[in-house]
């Protein structure tokens, strides 16, 4: 049976605490959990937590987090939106495996056989991050090779937030009005363990899914901060919410009911030129959405829930926010909120096709007709400048692009929808779709990813590497 809506309190991430300035060290650790009331769930979480906690950083602010390992399988952390320098990106074949646990590669048909192929670390490694970058909602997740959906849906999951001068200078709610939220969905046994269709349930020997969940998984439980279905008490104010689709496969359109509307103020890459206000908010898994809502109005007693428009029975309920009482309220949307450069001239353009090849039985999802293969870039941009990338697709795929960020041009020729506004890195793109995007290359040479964020397409190959020169 599915746990009752709403009665559980939205729990909010603890914010990471650093060993020393700069330095942060974290274990990556299974752990039980009280997720669904009366049973428990092993997780698999950054300090076994699920979210893992919250980096609550200044931009330029160098980092180094350790990520140690215990965990029986191995793992590769990625800071997603991050301008990092290759080697600390979490590339899938990069990776730490928990100390005294030996490293065979695994059966996948498109994985390297090869050894000399894979780099491994023993029990903990650093990552650096110089976050050279505007203010913005980052998230940090596993990328393990053909291992990612079930990894991140056991919990491998985090927010990490890059914060400026600029972004706190606006009077935008601050502190507890200030809400990073992480929505994804997630299946249960009765038991309350979770309910995931791998082909190998330990995660060692073979990846992959049932042939039934080719187009991805989805769970009939909403968690928000990986709680069921959530409440909030609130003021009667604004609120700034930092909304995170973290599912494998599932689309999301949230619509705040009675009667709100969200006024979005940032996108995946940070702060939008000019505030947007939208009915409804589509978010594809890996996309970010900063939006305020605003509880002013309501009387102390009203419930305003969010829903997702596209899910059907208990998945169209996400969360509820019971304003408790009226309070003081100095926040305010300006009017201008940041300099979004104008895109800058294009040197080239690139098509990458989004498409699942193959007959029944060995089907798999490709980029350009190819399935991942490491090491065979199929883009070289040269650093500090800026392409047009063109996405076609055969179905929904979310496109992610590692490092750079872009902006929407164009979809079909048309102009973009309005929630395509400002700096991104994820980009849904709907069945039979052309989107254009254009692409800015800047921080660092070296290799990074391209891949569809549905994560089980991930898994099953469509990724691929590009190369800045
Ligand atoms: Cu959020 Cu390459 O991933
Ligand atoms: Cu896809």
């Amino acid at each position: 049976p599915l746990p009752a809506r709403f009665t559980v309190p939205l729990p909010v991430p603890e914010t990471a605490v650093p060993v020393r300035p700069g330095q942060y060290e974290i274990v990556q650790r299974a752990a039980k959990l009280e997720t669904i009331p009366g049973t428990t769930t092993e997780i698999w979480g950054y300090g076994g937590t699920f979210p893992g906690p919250t980096f609550d950083l200044r931009r330029g602010s160098r980092t180094v987090i350790r990520v140690r390992n215990e965990l029986p399988v191995p793992t590769s952390t990625h800071l997603h939106g991050g301008v990092t320098p290759a080697h600390s990106d979490g590339y899938p074949t990069d990776l730490v495996v928990a100390e005294g646990r030996g490293f065979r590669p695994h059966g996948g048909d498109h994985s390297p056989h090869d050894l000399s192929q894979w780099t491994f670390h023993h029990g903990a490694r650093d990552y650096a991050y110089p976050l050279e970058q505007r203010a913005a909602t980052l998230w940090y997740h596993d990328h393990r090779m053909d291992f990612t959906a079930p990894q991140v849906w056991r919990g491998l999951a985090g927010f990490l937030l890059v914060r400026d001068d600029e972004d706190d200078a606006l009077p935008l709610p601050k502190g507890e009005r200030d809400l990073p939220l992480m929505i994804c969905d997630r299946a249960f046994e009765e038991d309350g363990s979770f309910r995931y269709p791998s082909l190998d349930p330990t995660l060692l020997v073979r990846p992959g899914v049932r042939d039934a969940f080719m187009e991805g998984v989805e769970g009939d439980v909403i968690l928000v901060n990986g709680a069921p279905w959530p409440f909030l008490d609130v003021d009667a104010a604004r609120y700034r919410l930092r909304l995170l689709n973290a599912s494998s496969a599932r689309r999301l359109q949230l619509r705040l009911t009675p009667g709100g509307r969200f006024v979005q103020i940032g996108s995946d890459q940070g702060l939008l030129a000019t505030p947007l206000t939208h009915d409804a908010i589509t978010i594809s898994p890996g996309e970010r959405f900063d939006v305020i809502a605003d509880f002013s109005d309501h009387p102390a007693g009203t419930e305003v829930t969010m829903v997702n428009t596209l899910g059907v029975g208990a998945a169209r309920d996400v969360m509820r926010f019971r304003v408790r009482r009226r309070a003081p309220d100095d926040s305010r949307i300006p009017k201008r909120l940041s300099q979004v450069e104008p895109a800058k001239a294009a040197v080239a353009v690139r098509t990458f096709d989004f498409r699942r090849t193959g007959q029944e039985g060995a089907a798999a999802w490709t980029i350009n007709g190819q399935r991942f293969r490491p090491g065979q870039p199929l883009a070289t941009p040269r650093l500090n400048t800026s392409e047009i990338w063109r996405f076609t697709s055969d179905f929904h795929h979310p496109v992610h692009v590692h490092l750079a960020r872009f902006q929407v041009l164009s979809r079909n020729g048309k102009p973009p929808a309005p929630t395509d506004a400002g700096w991104k890195d994820t980009v849904d793109v709907r069945p039979y779709e052309v989107v254009d995007v254009l692409a800015r290359f800047e921080g660092y040479r070296g290799r990074y990813l391209l891949h569809c964020h549905n994560l089980e397409h991930e898994d099953m190959a469509m990724m691929a590497d590009f190369e800045v020169i």
